[in-house]
């Protein structure tokens, strides 16, 4: 099986570190559930290290990612999970849903497999599209194609009688996905960071230079601290970020 994440996942591990207080969000819905499956599990990140935890994910470079000490991952899709009805009490999908060809498939196989919970971090895109990265340096983003259902929104209209929560990224987040550096813009200008990232890779190298440049020129001049500096001074933010839980 190969994957898009085959190609851009090298590096992914050491840039999707988890931050301890979204853990904590993601661990308190997890609940008493005592096994759990993680899709889309990639290297690893918030895995509760307290329960039974399967991880399914279907690329290799992503799989070779996933610190020793964490469960064996299965190499498989979403949308055709290898495991009898109601093999785990919980399952689990963090930041994963936007990649799947078929989310409605993705979601009916998690509550298929899963026998008391389901939980789906995923983004509401109009808080971060109204963020300066893709407001102003990068409108790139905003005409990125994700695949349908990858909008927390349309999920939980997917997933009748679940509810979606904020989940307020820390500005000293630990986990560097490409919403969280809302109060670091300085962290663009370096390829470890951003490079593993989906949202960059899918943008044009041009797009890509040319937000550079403006932001690099606006840190330079002060122009960015006129507009923006405000963020420097807050400690979290909503930046679309949503836990999606449906108790079944
Ligand atoms: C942004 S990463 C998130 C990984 C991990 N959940 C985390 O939060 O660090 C998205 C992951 O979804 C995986 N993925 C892509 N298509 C998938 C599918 N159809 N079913 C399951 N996982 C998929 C990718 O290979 C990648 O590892």
């Amino acid at each position: 099986m190969s994957s898009q994440y085959d190609e851009i996942g090298s590096g992914y591990g050491q840039v999707r570190r988890e931050d301890p207080r979204i853990r904590e969000v993601i661990h308190a819905s997890i609940g008493d559930a005592s096994s759990v499956v993680n899709i889309g599990a990639g290297a690893g990140s918030y895995e509760p290290a307290d329960r039974e935890v399967t991880a399914v994910e279907p690329s290799a470079e992503m799989i070779s990612q996933r610190p020793p000490g964490l469960a064996p991952a299965v190499q498989a899709a979403a949308e055709a999970l290898p495991f009898e009805d109601d093999s785990f009490e919980a399952a689990m999908a963090v930041l994963t849903v936007h990649h799947w060809s078929d989310a409605r498939k993705g979601l009916d196989e998690m509550i298929r497999v899963a026998s008391r919970r389901i939980l789906i971090v995923a983004f509401e895109p109009d808080p971060l599209i109204e963020l300066w990265i893709a407001a102003d340096y990068f409108p790139a983003i905003q005409e990125l194609k994700s695949e349908p259902g990858a909008d927390s929104r349309e999920i939980v209209s997917m997933l009748p009688g679940s509810e979606a929560e904020v989940i307020p990224v820390p500005r000293d987040c630990s986990d560097l996905f490409f919403a969280a550096l809302w109060g670091h813009p300085e962290m663009f200008m370096d390829d470890g960071i951003v490079g593993p990232m989906w949202v960059w890779q899918e943008m044009s190298e041009i797009a890509r230079e040319a937000g550079r440049q403006r932001l690099a020129a606006d840190l330079e001049n002060g122009e960015w601290d006129r507009k923006y500096g405000q963020l420097r001074q807050l400690d979290e933010l909503d930046v679309g970020l949503r836990l999606v839980k449906l108790e079944l």
